[in-house]
């Protein structure tokens, strides 16, 4: 019997509206926990017009009903959590009685931004265009067996040499190669040990939380941040995050098992975004990119950065939906799409001459890439009132059967604007959901 567990991820490079997907499911789970990433994420909550931006916090906190998870898997600034937690408490939000933190999670602390935002702008480096939250570093550390937990962040004495031992090192480097000024490990000892003091209530074994809840039938949901092609191993290496956001992740940074997980859904934008540098083969270069940006509001949640935009690739959600072992999808901001005559849509892939379906693993692959783009025609009506499928127009409707036949996953929702109520849920969907619960 599959356990009343679902990840939900994001399908291309992150912003697909996982957040608002998460909110709008998790009146259906008892428990959301997110398993990767940091404050990086920039997750959009709008419940009846007010507006929340989560980033490490999972979205589940908004029901009050939902207890909220950040699973081992996830990077943690104290101070950035702190910020957070405070702000969600001034909105009425009862944290420090629905949410738990992992004390095996990795911290972030203050050097790893230090070398981040020096690397970045280093010459002769590769610059990714991060979100400069200290995010990859932090992730080095984790794997040279060189980082800080959260467990260890709550010893005073592992704290205090932590710190002192890392700043030797980390002020030596960041000096040597970026000339950058050192921190003072007194002053950083501090404020983490006040900071440690403020999470010290959150922090549980999330572990063994997730696993009992799931053994007393309780249901979960798994917050994916970021995307299938941010993901560290399946991503457009090297630029994607220092993460696995995709549905490996979820077990891997959780610590619940694999046997454990019920299904996988996956968000995908009715068109396709990034933010910060790489390669994206349906990149819109003329106005019609402004016409997604400007209806879309295409601005980072986090960095207040452009995002670049670009129409749907079909190739790269069929791997995404491979990579994941994707179930069902959400498709996500129709809307945006409303006034467009046609559309263009990526069917397969041109790479020196030679038509192929599968994702290239180097980036000059990535880069030479001719996307081979079928027209479909819009329907040039507004979708923003739709409540149910029948509400589509034809040609909306013509255009997702069209992604589903060629995707090899079931649409199980689709959204048609950013308010919680402007939701399509498929019939099929809701029963499997409901099976699940079962
Ligand atoms: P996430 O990181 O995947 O949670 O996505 P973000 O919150 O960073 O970005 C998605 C943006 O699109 C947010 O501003 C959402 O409020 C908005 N959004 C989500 N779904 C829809 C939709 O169906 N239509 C429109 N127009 N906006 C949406
Ligand atoms: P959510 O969860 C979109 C991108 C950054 C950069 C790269 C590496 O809101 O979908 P990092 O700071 O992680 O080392 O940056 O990854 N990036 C995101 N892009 N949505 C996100 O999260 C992202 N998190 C990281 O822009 O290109
Ligand atoms: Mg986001």
């Amino acid at each position: 019997m599959r356990a009343k567990t679902a990840i939900i991820l994001g399908a291309q490079w992150g912003d697909e509206g996982k957040g608002k997907i998460v909110d709008v499911l998790s009146g259906s789970f008892d428990v959301v926990a997110r398993y990767a990433g940091g404050h990086n994420a920039g997750h959009t909550v709008i419940i009846g017009g007010k507006k929340f931006i989560l980033q490490l916090v999972p979205c589940g906190v908004l029901r009050p009903d939902c207890q909220a998870v950040i699973g081992n898997g996830v990077v943690l600034d104290p101070m950035a959590f702190l910020k957070e937690i405070n702000k969600l408490r001034d909105l009425g939000v009862d944290v420090d009685t629905q949410l738990k933190v992992s004390n095996r999670a990795q911290v972030i602390l203050e050097y790893h931004r230090m070398i981040e935002l020096a690397a970045e702008s280093a010459p002769g480096r590769q610059k990714i265009g991060t979100t400069s939250r200290g995010i990859g570093p932090a992730y080095e550390d984790k794997s040279a067996r060189n980082g800080l937990r959260v467990v260890d962040l709550l010893n005073k004495d592992l704290l205090k040499t932590h710190i002192e031992n890392a700043c030797r090192e980390k002020n030596t480097i960041a000096q040597a190669l970026f000339g950058t000024h050192p921190l003072d490990p007194a002053k950083m000892y501090d404020d983490y040990a006040a900071a440690a003091e403020q999470l010290r209530p959150f922090v549980t074994d999330t572990a063994s939380l997730l696993n009992r809840a799931i053994d007393e039938g309780k249901s979960v949901m798994f917050e994916g941040a970021q995307g299938t092609m941010l993901d560290i191993d399946h991503g457009t290496y090297p630029f994607v995050t220092s993460s696995s956001a995709t549905a490996g992740g979820a077990t891997t940074g959780t610590g619940v098992g694999p046997t454990r997980m019920g299904t996988v859904i996956a968000v995908t934008k009715a068109y396709v975004t990034r933010v910060g540098e790489g390669p994206f083969p349906t990149e819109i270069h003329d106005d019609a990119g402004a016409v997604l940006q400007r209806r879309g509001a295409e601005f980072g949640a986090v960095t207040g950065r452009p995002r670049r935009c670009g129409w749907l690739d079909l190739p790269l959600l069929r791997y995404s939906n491979m990579i994941n072992g994707t179930e069902w999808l959400v498709v996500t901001k129709l809307d945006v799409l409303d006034e467009l005559a046609t559309i263009p849509v990526c069917v397969g892939y041109e790479i020196d001459g030679k038509r192929t379906d599968t994702m290239p693993a180097d980036v000059r692959g990535l880069e030479s890439i001719k996307p081979i783009y079928t027209m479909l025609q819009g329907w040039q009506q507004s979708t923003e009132q739709a409540r149910s499928y029948d509400d589509l127009p034809q040609l909306a409707k013509d255009y997702l059967y069209f992604l589903e036949q060629e995707s090899n996953a079931r649409i199980g929702m689709i959204s048609t604007g950013p308010d919680r109520d402007q939701t399509i849920e498929l019939p099929a969907f809701r029963t499997a959901l409901r099976t699940l619960h079962a």
